[in-house]
């Protein structure tokens, strides 16, 4: 059977240190559960952190998005820490899966890890074009699997923006550091060309490794009633862990960025997680849009979110999967095989060069 969401109203104590084990959300299980209206946007595009800092009116939309998810009123579904909240919700044992009580819902290490966090960045980005009254608007993707990418993104850096959060690890963040897609607290002392080229390496044999098994990259399968185990974690999963320590504080609690129960409250990590949605993205498409598990387990897996109309809403797996009409293929096929598929989710990323790429297949 598939993962279900857990009942609203049985919130507990988390498993979170950080917060106190608290990360319930004010509101209850009271609320009607309504399907989804997948949003009739234009097709929206993301665009990499690197280059959208000099583009100032996106830059302005952007802030004053996040500005305004901070000044609402502390209980709203949309409220800023909220919306992190929702991460330490499903990652700390905030809740158990229905009829069982003690098995925890846990969103990591498994094959709906790429699902439920491709959902989770979807509200929070439609939530912030809401906001703002940009029924276009995208959040940036932190293009680490690029040179110029490798390096915390400056947009996130200053001190006077509402993207800026203090609780960093301060020796990686500035001053250009290369990020180690390595990174589980021990330097690197390579120099900067050594780790590019050790990361580029490492992202082009976890895509050749996997490519032909779904279950390396994604993560193994977790059905309903399951406990999950942390070595079952797709490649994918693995890599993008490296971010969440390198960016993290070194101390006590990795705040915030280090640890799940805090992670989300630094805005890095939605921009962190689009491109880790970026690479399930190309991987699929490396894979000619096979889906990556026939198992209605994985493709019923259900998810509960408050979307950008405030309204509790039930998504699945494979509603994300979905094409709504195929667009014409313009982009480099020396650069990627085939045009990435907008869903009906209705975003899509910006065809960046792939110098990871080499020869896949
Ligand atoms: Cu839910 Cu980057 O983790």
């Amino acid at each position: 059977e598939p993962i279900m969401p857990p009942d609203l109203s049985k919130c507990h104590d988390a498993n979170a240190p950080a917060l106190d084990n608290h990360c319930c959300p004010p509101y209850s299980g009271s609320e009607k559960i309504l399907e989804y209206d997948f949003p009739a946007t234009p097709l929206r595009v993301r665009r990499p952190a690197h280059l959208v800092k000099d583009d100032q009116e996106y830059m302005d939309k952007y802030k004053e998005a996040v500005r305004r998810m901070k000044n609402l009123p502390a209980d709203h579904p949309w409220n800023y820490k909220q919306q992190a909240n929702i991460h330490c919700q499903y990652c700390n044992d905030a809740y158990y899966q229905q009829n069982t009580d003690d098995v925890p819902v846990q969103v990591h290490f498994s094959w709906i890890f790429l699902p439920w966090h491709r959902y989770y960045l979807h509200f929070y980005e439609r939530i912030l074009g809401k906001l703002i009254d940009d029924d276009t608007f995208t959040i940036p993707f932190w293009n680490w699997d690029t040179k110029d990418g490798m390096t915390f993104p400056a947009i996130f850096q200053d001190a006077a923006s509402p993207l800026y959060d203090p609780k960093r690890d301060q020796r990686h963040v500035k001053d250009g550091k290369i990020l180690d897609l390595k990174y589980a607290y021990t330097e690197n002392t390579a120099s900067d060309s050594e780790i590019i080229r050790e990361n580029l390496c490492f992202i082009q044999k976890t895509f050749k490794h996997s490519l032909s098994l779904a279950e390396l990259f994604m993560g193994d399968p977790v059905r309903a009633g399951e406990k999950e185990i942390q070595e079952a974690n797709g490649q994918l999963e693995v890599i993008h862990n490296a971010a969440h320590m390198w960016v993290g504080e070194p101390d006590r609690y990795k705040e915030n960025m280090g640890d799940f129960s805090t992670a989300a409250r630094d805005s890095v990590f939605f921009c962190h997680h689009s491109n880790v949605d970026r690479m399930w993205d190309i991987y699929r498409n490396l894979r000619g849009n096979r889906v990556e598990f026939e198992d209605n387990d994985w493709l019923d897996s259900t998810f509960l979110f408050h979307d950008e109309n405030e309204q509790l809403v039930k998504v699945k797996a494979s509603q994300m999967l979905s094409r709504i009409y195929t667009h014409p293929c313009k982009c480099n096929r020396n650069v990627i095989r085939d045009c990435l598929n907008p869903t009906k989710l209705r975003y899509t990323f910006e065809q960046v060069p792939l110098p990871w790429l080499g020869k896949i297949n």
